[in-house]
Formats: structure tokens, sequence, C-alpha cells
């Protein structure tokens, strides 16, 4: 029998949620299409997230959209040229590439493989003799592969760029002016929702693992030296299921169940902030229908988190088919991202922040030593100071001893440096942040499994109402006799009144409620021959497949009750016996 994965994709192709892109030229793996109802349910899940966590913090979380392909020069600094790689391995008779890792936790029985260096997949590739497993044929040595997509910016081939791996470096270069235009304050948080692109090496895992996906992420700026988060009391006597980075370490799967609070106390959660996300992502997911017992954080160990990253926990659910399997990430990036950009860029991102009282403190200032310049560069000296990074010259050249400009390496001797003491009533320091960071799409996918229920050979996809991208299905009993007019006009009445709502009069009752069920309509509205008499209609839950009848004038305003969440299916109106 196929398993789960298979019944899921078999009725997502069928009913228009999710399928292979370009499935008519064969597709390509990493790449999927969301059908109608899928991109529906994909959007509810998405603007439920921005419910969740920008609009009930709109006094200091705020959304922005920034572009998709960003220069060269923004990867550079934020290190993903140098670090966003993984390991690859060639098949030296049939030239397939494959993931080295991900390949030796196939073919052995090392389960840990995310921390292996690229030593360790060699050696364990030759010792265990691991073999193409599409040809058997003998590996080549591994080697490291950047994942982000190049392409070129204009029609100038030297001008590169990258697609974005993450949606993070548009809030970062975006920061200075988001502060400014929100009143310069922290705490701060910029969120976006937006496609990402990684190259990955050889996907196979569907909807879970793709090469372009949507993010749902939020860095929170902060000061560091007032880390506590305000809505922490809210949180702080709610538990989690994590398992600590030394327990990671030494293959302790089990997690234990701490309150946040604890968790922050004893060190677990490194602040507030992240422990208030965590909290936060572990009821979003719930109100999606992912119960809290099949939710765990886990603390990526040292070796395998992110270059920018000081922790970071994983929030995994259990899928029948892959075990365990990220939906989001929690990590503390500290001012990593803002320093680099500010040395890389040469503009100043720190903020300001005013002291109780006015403190004593050395200004050092650097300027160029013309007298020695001028004579050693001649016409050149020009370029060589506009080149000067001066956001971080006094830096270098008091740790360093030089800086390197254009080729060109100064050393202190080539500039008048001066300190002086200064009585300041404030400090400038870059902000630290914390960043939730959720792939909606892997969301989209975890939701339909959990959703998916299957009862006397027929499907039932159990959505949680507010995000069924159809609520309610109106049926006429049968298509003559008056009863598609009063259903018609039934069905408009919901549409306006904001619902969505599908019509269909093809079929039997018992096929259409079939169909209703299996894309996940959380009520059914029948029009029957009473309902031309006595005004009233059934209505049907999708879940216990239960009875009520209600009166058509009260229809909109309990429906609309009903999916608010004020009012249960029980309550929408009088028991009534099926038909
Ligand atoms: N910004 C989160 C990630 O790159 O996974």
């Amino acid at each position: 029998m196929a398993d789960k994965y298979e019944r899921i994709m078999e009725l997502a192709k069928r009913r228009g949620f999710i399928w292979p892109s370009a499935e008519i030229y064969g597709g390509v793996r990493g790449f999927i299409d969301f059908g109608p109802l899928g991109t529906v349910l994909k959007h509810n899940i998405e603007e439920k997230w921005r419910r969740f966590f920008i609009h009930r913090h709109s006094d200091f979380i705020v959304e922005i959209e920034t572009p998709i392909i960003m220069p060269a020069k923004v990867f550079e600094a934020s290190g993903h040229l140098k670090h966003f790689t993984d390991y690859i391995v060639e098949c030296t008779s049939c030239h397939r590439k494959f993931r080295a890792d991900h390949l030796v936790a196939s073919s052995t029985d090392i389960v840990e493989v995310e921390s292996l260096s690229i030593e360790d997949l060699n050696r364990i590739i030759k010792d265990r003799e691991v073999r193409c497993p599409e040809c058997g044929g003998i590996l080549d040595e591994v080697k490291t592969f950047n994942l982000l997509f190049k392409t070129t910016i204009g029609p100038y081939s030297e001008n590169v760029g990258y697609s974005r791996p993450e949606a993070a470096q548009g809030m970062f270069l975006a920061f200075k002016r988001v502060y400014e235009s929100m009143r310069s304050k922290l705490p701060l948080g910029i969120a976006q929702i937006g496609r990402v692109m990684r190259n990955e090496i050889s996907p196979r895992q569907g909807p879970i693992r793709l090469r372009e996906f949507t993010i749902m992420e939020i860095e929170l700026f902060f000061d560091p030296e007032q880390s506590s988060c305000p809505l922490f009391d809210n949180v702080k006597n709610i538990s989690l299921s994590i398992i600590p980075e030394d327990k990671v370490r030494k293959g302790l799967l089990k997690p234990i169940s701490i309150t946040a609070k604890k968790a922050v106390e004893e060190g677990y959660i490194v602040n507030e902030w992240q422990a208030y996300f965590m909290v936060l992502g572990k009821i979003f997911m719930e109100s999606l229908g992912i119960p809290s017992e099949m939710q765990i954080f886990i603390d990526k160990p040292r070796e395998e988190r992110a270059h920018y990253s000081a922790q970071t926990f994983d929030q995994v659910v259990k899928l029948e088919r892959w075990g365990y399997v990220e939906v989001a990430g929690y990590s503390y990036r500290t001012d990593y991202d803002l320093s680099r950009h500010m040395k890389f860029s040469g503009v100043n991102l720190r903020v300001y922040r005013q002291l109780d009282k006015k403190i004593l403190k050395e200004k050092v200032t650097v300027k160029p030593n013309m007298k020695i310049l001028g004579p050693k560069f001649k016409s050149k000296v020009r370029e060589l100071l506009t080149s000067l990074n001066y956001e971080s010259l006094a830096s270098e050249l008091l740790s360093k001893g030089f800086v390197e400009v254009a080729g060109y390496k100064l050393s202190k001797d080539d500039f008048i440096i001066s300190r002086e003491k200064l009585e300041v009533g404030g400090i400038h320091f870059l902000p630290h942040v914390v960043e939730p960071s959720f792939g909606s799409d892997r969301v989209t996918y975890t939701v339909l499994e959990y959703a998916f229920h299957e009862k006397d050979g027929r499907i039932i996809l159990k959505l949680p109402r507010d995000i069924a991208p159809i609520q309610v299905s109106v049926f006429p009993l049968v298509s003559k006799d008056g009863l598609p007019e009063l259903a018609t006009k039934i069905y408009r009445l919901l549409l306006e009144a904001g619902l969505r709502v599908e019509y269909d009069e093809s079929g039997s009752i018992g096929r259409r409620y079939v169909r209703a069920d299996e894309i996940g309509v959380p009520i059914a509205v029948t029009v029957d021959y009473d309902s031309l008499r006595d005004g009233s209609v059934t209505l049907r839950d999708r879940d216990t497949w239960r009875q009520v009848r209600i009166k058509i004038s009260d229809l909109k305003e309990r429906l609309l009750k009903y999916f608010e969440g004020s009012l249960c299916f029980e309550e929408l109106g009088t028991p009534f016996k099926g038909r």
C-alpha cells in the first residue's frame, strides 16, 4: 500500500493542492506548483502567520518587501558566498551528483551526518565502500558546492547577482531606514514573507526540500544591554519540549519539557526574545492542527549551525515518511549581519542609546597623514583615500596595526591618530538580532499531513476551519424543482459575507459530501424540499458528519461567528437526523 505521503500527494495532485512543476516536461526536482486549492491554503497559512506574528505586535514589528536578486557584495558581506555550502560527491561512472552527507546517511548506519567534515565524509565513503546508489559506480572525492543561484544583473555579464537564500539580508540592508521611520526605537522587528532560492544538490523530498520556496521571517533587533522581552510574562509558564545542545551531541534525542522561563534561567535558551518566539511558534503550529506533543525544539550544535548564529533551535515536527522535519528555525544572530554590512558598505549602522548619567569615553580620531601619503602615492592618493572604510579604520588600525586598501597595505604611521577623553551622554552600538524563520511550503505540507484522515475508505481533510481553502459548500439536494435557484441565492449571500464558498449540484448528494470532505470543507449547506416551505437548510459537519437545521435568515451571521471561532458546530442550529 502507498505510504501516507503518496496518498496525500495523490489527493494533492487530483484535487489541485500541489504537483511537480514543469510536469509536462518531466518535472524538475525541487520545484512544485501550488494549484487552486493549495494556493489558497498556503496564503491562508501565511496570512495567519502575518496576523499572529506581525499584526499583534504592530507597535514594534513591521513588514517590508525587498528584492529576491541582490548584488554579489551583499552575500560577500553576509558570508553566504563563503559559507552557504553543502558537500557534493559525483559518481565517476554515471556522473550523477549527490549530497555527500545524505548519501552517507542513506548508505550507512551513521545518523548524525550534519557535523561531518569533508575529510570525515571522504574517509567514510572509502572505508565503508559507499557506492553510487544509481549505478553502483565508484564515487569521486567530496567537494564543496555553493547553494546560491547565480545570475547577472542587466546586460553587463560582470555585474553578478545572486538570488537570496533567506529574506533576512533584505531586512538587514533596510534596517537603518526602517529604524528611522519607526522613530528610532528598539526593540524593532522587521518581517518579510517572500520567495527564496537554494540550489540544493539532489532534493528528493517533494515539498520538504525545495530549490525555490517561501520563507516567513522576522529579524527582531534589540539592545543587547536591555535584552529582556517586555511580553515574556505572557508566555513564561508555557512549556516547550527541547533537546539541549549537549544531549544532541551525545545522540540523546529524548526531549525535556521545560517552561520558557526556566529554559532561559537555566541557560538552555540564550535570551527571552528567543524563548518568546519559540513559544509563539509552538502555539502557531498548534493552531494549524499540529499537536504540541509532535513538536520538538532541537538546539543545533555549534558545528551544525549557520555561520551567523550563536544559537539555533530547529522546531521539528514528526512526519510519517521523513521523521522529524524542520518547519522553523530560531537563531540568535547577534550583531553579526549588521557588523558585516557596516564593514563592507562603510555605512554606520549603529544606533544611539541615551545614558542615565554622563560617562567619560575615549574618542580616537584617525586622519590620513598627507605628509607621508602624498609623496608615497602621488596621483593615486585621492583614489586611495576615497576607498578607505572610515567606519572600521580606527578599530582595524588599533587591532592589526595596518589596513589594506586597493591592494596597498597602510600602516599606523601613515595616519595621525589622536585620542581624547570626552564626557558623553550616550553610546552608539549595533543592535543584536533574534530571528524566527518559517518555511511556508513545508508548513503547508505538514498541515496537509496532519489534516489527512481516512474513514471507511474515504479521505477527510480535517483542516482548521480558519485556513480551509473552501469554508462552505452549498448543495441543492437535487438539481430541479427550484432547489438550485434557492441554493444559488444562499451561495451568493455567503460569498458576499466574505466566506470562501463553492456551489456544487452535480452527482448524488453523497458523492458531493465525499468531494467536499476530501478537500477539507468544514461545513456543507444542503437545500432540500423542506427549505422551500420552512426557510431552513441543513448544515453538515465535515469531521463528525453530524447535522443541524438552521433558518436561512440566521445562516450568514452564525456561520461568520463559527468561522471566527466563537460558535461551535452544535450551536449553529437544532440537531437534525440526517438523510
Ligand atoms: N534565515 C534563516 C535561514 O537561512 O534558514
